[in-house]
């Protein structure tokens, strides 16, 4: 049995009278359903990758709307990573931000066996200060320079690696808008990670919708929303488990190149 973890991502969890995405309204039960699957599963962990919350009255409410998510995902015994999204800044400061998750980094990384998996920021504007309450425009997310340095050390120990963000390393250039869903220093990031060698994944939220990318020898897979579906559906709530020659979405296996 390989390393399993979960994965969901834009929930965008809008309180009863607050604006509607799709069926947003229902998101927050779904996440109960989705970590009760990974705990049921053995997950080591889970990883959220962003946008959790929809706005709501205004900023206290929508602090306290994340905490009381962040405490009951918290409930299941399956530790819960994050890599924010644009979203919890919306009302929110990035001390806010790191209150509600108990935490002073937003960006890390932590090793299980001969792996190694990294929660990356992209939440960082064209000038690297961070995005905070409304200070940001959704469509220029990166990675801080400080951050890009700090990823290049990383890789420079040779373990298979797992990445984790919202904002999109890599996107089809063909879509509308697609460069508004990569970080704007995409290039640059692509050149590190494939002379690294070591990246075989990376996981990405913010468009809402499934996709899985070869580029350059490393997987991108985009997570769906479980706002986009009628009813809560498990496969919004993907477990991914770690194999020598790969690893499993699901059950579909996605080989290691
Ligand atoms: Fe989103």
């Amino acid at each position: 049995m390989g390393i399993k973890f979960g994965l969901f991502s834009d929930l965008h969890y809008s309180l009863p009278h607050a604006e509607v995405r799709g069926n947003s309204k229902r998101t927050f039960e779904d996440v109960q359903k989705g970590m009760q699957r990974f705990a049921d599963a053995g997950a080591e962990f889970a990883v959220s990758l962003g946008d959790n919350t929809q706005p709501a009255g205004d900023a206290a409410e929508q602090f306290d709307q994340l905490k009381t998510m962040v405490r009951k995902w918290n409930s299941y015994g399956v530790p819960v990573h994050a890599s924010f999204g644009n979203h919890e800044f919306s009302q929110l400061s990035i001390e806010n931000v790191l209150e509600i998750f108990q935490t002073d980094k937003t960006y890390y990384s932590f090793d299980i066996g001969d792996c190694r998996f990294l929660i990356l920021d992209s939440c960082y504007n064209p000038d690297d200060s961070h995005f905070s309450e409304e200070n940001f425009d959704w469509r220029f997310g990166k990675l801080a320079e400080e951050e890009v340095n700090w990823l290049i050390e990383k890789l420079a120990d040779k373990k298979r690696t797992f990445i984790f963000t919202h904002y999109n390393l890599y996107y089809d250039p063909e879509e509308q808008y697609s460069e508004w869903y990569q970080v704007t220093n995409k290039e640059r990031i692509w050149d590190i990670m494939e002379s690294a060698g070591c990246v075989e994944a990376v996981f990405q939220g913010h468009h809402h919708t499934y996709h899985h990318f070869l580029f350059r020898g490393i997987h991108f897979v985009n997570i769906p929303s479980p706002e986009r579906s009628p009813e809560y559906n498990p496969h919004d709530f993907p477990i991914i488990e770690l194999l020598k020659n790969g690893f499993l979405y699901n059950d579909q296996l996605i080989e290691r190149i």
